[in-house]
């Protein structure tokens, strides 16, 4: 293939490979932004099961705020087995969460541990498993132990450009918390990410919501510039790429 042609990786979430040109470009770090409960953690571990499942590309979780007992419960009710997946050696789940017994922390006092080490346990990973996706969720939180945004916009960039230098798919999710926040809390994730995908479940009437996406933005890739309707179906995340949203 040329070294000028796109190579597409795909989601295999139905309706979203349509509106981005067959899937991400291999190899790009993809920001998954929205608020509290948009679907971002299931659209995340979705891309990593149906990577395992169906395109034979293992993958790294990298799990920072749910632990994963909970994440594999969650996604086995859309019938996806992570647990067999990590048997298998399909999917390595690097558990960085809050423990059980552990206090809750506040911003500032999270536990130092340096980019570089956690490089290095991704890296180890990947390359075990052959991995080709790996998702960090949510990197918001490891942003809280930098004093400086120079420092963070750094270290995240390293970081990124190490995952992905060997054409490994880095998604990241960020939380929004506001209207007026940007893309995430700190607005740096965008800076380094070549793709930002933005999920949204908004009022409609005063008793009912609509989740929709929006491919904000995607180097190198002719993507809608619409926002298109969304649903949380028993099978996991489902996109409706003719359908345009009209919720937001
Ligand atoms: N089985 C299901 N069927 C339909 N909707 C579901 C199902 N399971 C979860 N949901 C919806 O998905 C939401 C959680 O999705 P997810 O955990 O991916 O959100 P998130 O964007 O990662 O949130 P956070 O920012 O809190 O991490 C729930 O709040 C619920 O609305
Ligand atoms: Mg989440």
């Amino acid at each position: 293939m040329s070294d000028f042609v796109i190579e597409r990786v795909k989601t295999g979430i139905p309706g979203l490979d349509e509106l981005i040109e067959g899937g991400f470009p291999k190899g790009d770090t993809i920001l998954l932004a929205g608020r509290a409960g948009t679907g971002k953690s299931i659209m995340a571990n979705q891309f990593l099961y149906n990577g395992a499942t169906e395109y034979d590309e293992p993958g790294v979780l990298v799990t920072l705020e749910e632990s994963p007992h909970l994440i594999k419960r969650n996604m086995m009710r859309f019938g996806m087995d992570l647990d067999a997946l990590v048997k298998k050696k399909k999917l390595a789940i690097v558990d960085l969460s809050p423990s059980k017994e552990a206090t809750p922390m506040k911003i500032g006092e999270y536990p130092s541990f340096d980019l570089s080490g956690l490089e290095a346990i991704i890296l180890n990973h990947v390359k075990k498993l052959g991995a080709k996706r790996v998702v960090i969720d949510t990197l918001a939180i490891l942003a809280y132990k930098f004093r400086s945004r120079d420092i963070l916009r750094e270290e995240f960039f390293k970081l990124a450009a190490n995952i992905t230098r060997a054409d490994t798919t880095l998604i990241l999710t960020s939380e929004i918390q506001s209207q007026h926040d940007g893309l995430g809390v700190f607005d740096i994730e965008a800076f380094l990410a070549s793709g930002v995908i933005v999920l949204y479940n908004e009022m409609i009437s005063e008793t009912s919501r609509s989740r929709s996406i929006e491919v904000l933005k995607l180097r190198g890739s002719k993507h809608s510039s619409r926002i298109h309707s969304m649903r949380i179906t028993d099978e996991g995340i489902r996109v409706w790429p003719a359908e345009i949203s009209t919720g937001v």
